[in-house]
C-alpha cells in the first residue's frame, strides 16, 4: 500500500504568528497537505518531539551577488548566500536587482535573474533598487515590472551612485501609490554625511571608528522625518529600512501615532553591535572595518530602544541586511588590498545565517514572544512582499518550508561553522540559545541535525510577488 504523504513530521509543536498547537504535518508535492493528530504514513517520517516547528524564515533584506562599482565584489552569490540562509533557518530570501544610474531597470532585473539561475538552493523573490527614475522608468518600466511581480523597491537618500533627490523620491512614491507597490527607504542625509566626512578626513581622522561620527543619529533622524513627510504628501505607505536606534524610532512612533502607515525594519547589528565594535584594532589596527555598515551601530541605550520597539510592535520586519564583503580582500573591506580611510570601506556586514538565532536568543531571554519572533522574521515579510500565504506560515496549502528549532541548544557563533563565503562574522564568539536544527524547503530536507545536506544548486525557484499586504 502506498504512503499517503511524501513526508510526515510527527509530534510537531507548531508555532505561527498567531497560534501554537501540537500535531503531525503531512506534506505532499512540496505543500502542506494536512495538519492533524495521527496522520497516515509518509514515505519519510521525522520525529519532531522536543523541537519547535516554525515557518521558514523570510529574509526581506539581503544583498547577494549585487553588481558593485569601484572594483568591489560581494563574497556571496545566490548559491553560497542561500546555503547560509537555510543553515540559519531562512527558506526564502529577497535580495535586490539594482538599477545603475544611466541604465535600465529591466536590464538590471534580467541580469539579476541570470545571476540567480542554477545557483539558489531556496526560493527567492527580487526587490528592485530604483537609482535613476527617468520618465521611461517611471511611466513604463516600473509599472510593467510591478505587474510582473516586482512589487517592492528600495530607494536611497544617500550614496552618490544610488541617491535620489527629494523631487525624484516624490515621483517614485507617486508611482508606488498609483500601482500598489511598497517603497523601502534608506534614510540618511547625504549632504550632512559628506560635510562631516570632509571635516573628519581633513583632520586626519580616518580610522574605521570615524564612520560612526560621519553618520550620527541626527542624520538618520532628519532623513527619516523627511521620508515620512514625503509619504504624507503623496499619501502612500513606506517602509524605513535598517533603523538603528532611538532617534529614528522616535520619528516612526510619531508618524504611527498620527495614524500614518509608516512601517519599519531593523536588523541584528542594531541589537548586538555598537560604535565600540568599529574601534577594535585587531592585528592590523583596522578590524573595526568588519562592523562598518550604514546606518552605523550606536550604543547600549540605542540597542535597548530597538529591543523595546520590537516588543511594542513599532517594527514590522527583522531582516539581516546581509552585505557580504570579505575582510582580507582587495575587492572587499580593504579596497586595493590595504586598510583605507573609513569613507572607502564598503558598507555592510554579513548576517544571513545568524539573523534568526540572534533574535531567537531574545525570545529565550524574554525580550519578545515566540509569536513575535515568527511575525517579524517570516509572517510579516511574507505579507509585505506579496508571498503570503505561500510563505510565512504553517497552514494547509502553504509551501512546506518548515524549520525545526531546538529552543535550548547553546551555540557559540564561529565563522568556521557558518556557510556563507565571507571570511568573518561580526558575531564571532557570541553565545546564543536556540538553533534551527532541521530545515525543509518545499518538503525537501536541506539541513539535518545542523548538517547541510548539499541539495542541487538551482532547486530554488523565483517567486513573483503579489501586491503588498500591509497588515
Ligand atoms: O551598510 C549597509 N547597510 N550596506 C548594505 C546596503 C544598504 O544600504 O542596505
Ligand atoms: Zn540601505
Ligand atoms: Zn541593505
Amino acid at each position: 500500500m502506498s504512503d499517503t504523504f511524501d513526508l510526515v513530521i510527527r509530534h510537531a509543536d507548531v508555532v505561527t504568528a498567531a497560534d501554537r498547537f501540537t500535531c503531525d504535518i503531512g506534506v505532499r508535492d512540496g505543500v502542506i497537505a494536512a495538519l492533524g493528530r495521527n496522520l497516515a504514513s509518509g514515505a519519510r517520517e521525522v520525529d519532531a518531539s522536543g523541537l519547535l516547528a516554525l515557518p521558514g524564515g523570510v529574509d526581506g533584506h539581503c544583498h547577494l551577488d549585487q553588481p558593485m562599482t569601484d572594483g568591489l565584489r560581494m563574497a556571496d552569490d545566490f548559491f553560497t548566500g542561500t546555503r547560509a540562509a537555510v543553515c540559519g533557518g531562512t527558506t526564502t530570501v529577497i535580495p535586490f536587482a539594482a538599477q545603475e544610474k544611466g541604465g535600465s531597470l529591466r536590464a538590471a532585473v534580467d541580469d539579476y535573474h541570470r545571476r540567480a539561475e542554477g545557483r539558489a538552493v531556496v526560493d527567492y523573490g527580487f526587490h528592485l533598487i530604483v537609482a535613476d527614475p527617468t520618465e521611461k522608468v517611471l511611466r513604463e518600466e516600473l509599472p510593467q515590472l510591478i505587474r510582473e511581480g516586482y512589487t517592492s523597491f528600495k530607494i536611497y537618500m544617500t550614496y552618490d551612485d544610488l541617491k535620489l533627490s527629494d523631487r525624484e523620491i516624490l515621483e517614485v512614491l507617486s508611482v508606488a501609490r498609483e500601482h500598489g507597490a511598497l517603497v523601502m527607504v534608506h534614510a540618511e542625509n547625504s549632504d550632512c554625511i559628506a560635510w562631516l566626512t570632509d571635516k573628519l578626513v581633513g583632520q586626519g581622522r580616518i580610522a574605521p571608528k570615524f564612520h560612526g561620527l560621519a553618520r550620527p543619529a541626527a542624520v538618520e533622524r532628519e532623513a527619516t522625518h523627511r521620508a515620512i513627510t514625503f509619504a504624507e504628501l503623496v499619501d502612500v505607505p513606506i517602509l524605513i529600512v535598517h533603523v538603528s536606534g532611538k532617534d529614528a524610532i522616535g520619528q516612526i512612533r510619531w508618524a504611527q501615532g498620527r495614524g500614518m502607515q509608516i512601517l519599519a525594519e531593523t536588523c541584528p547589528q542594531y541589537l548586538y553591535l555598537s560604535a565600540e565594535d568599529m574601534n577594535h584594532p585587531g592585528d592590523d589596527g583596522y578590524a573595526g572595518a568588519k562592523c562598518v555598515c550604514s546606518p552605523p551601530p550606536r550604543d547600549a541605550d540605542n540597542q535597548e530602544a530597538v529591543w523595546k520597539a520590537l516588543k511594542q510592535g513599532v517594527f514590522s520586519v527583522f531582516s539581516s541586511d546581509h552585505a557580504p564583503f570579505n575582510y582580507e580582500d582587495p575587492q572587499g573591506k580593504k579596497p586595493g588590498g590595504k586598510p583605507q580611510s573609513f569613507e572607502h570601506i564598503p558598507n555592510g556586514i554579513p548576517g544571513i545565517e545568524t539573523r534568526l538565532p540572534l533574535l531567537f536568543d531574545g525570545v529565550h531571554r524574554g525580550r519578545l514572544s515566540i509569536h513575535q519572533f515568527v511575525e517579524l522574521t517570516s509572517y510579516r515579510p511574507a505579507r509585505l512582499y506579496g508571498l503570503y500565504p505561500r510563505k510565512g506560515t504553517i497552514a494547509v496549502g502553504a509551501d512546506a518550508d518548515i524549520v525545526l528549532w531546538d529552543p535550548e541548544m547553546r551555540t557559540t557563533i564561529r565563522n568556521t561553522q557558518l556557510h556563507h563565503a565571507v571570511d568573518y562574522t561580526p558575531y564571532e564568539g557570541r553565545e546564543v540559545v536556540g538553533w534551527p536544527v532541521h530545515c525543509f524547503s518545499r518538503g525537501e530536507q536541506l539541513v539535518a541535525s545542523g548538517q547541510y545536506l548539499a541539495p542541487v544548486a538551482g532547486r530554488g525557484r523565483f517567486l513573483p510577488a503579489d501586491a503588498p499586504s500591509l497588515v
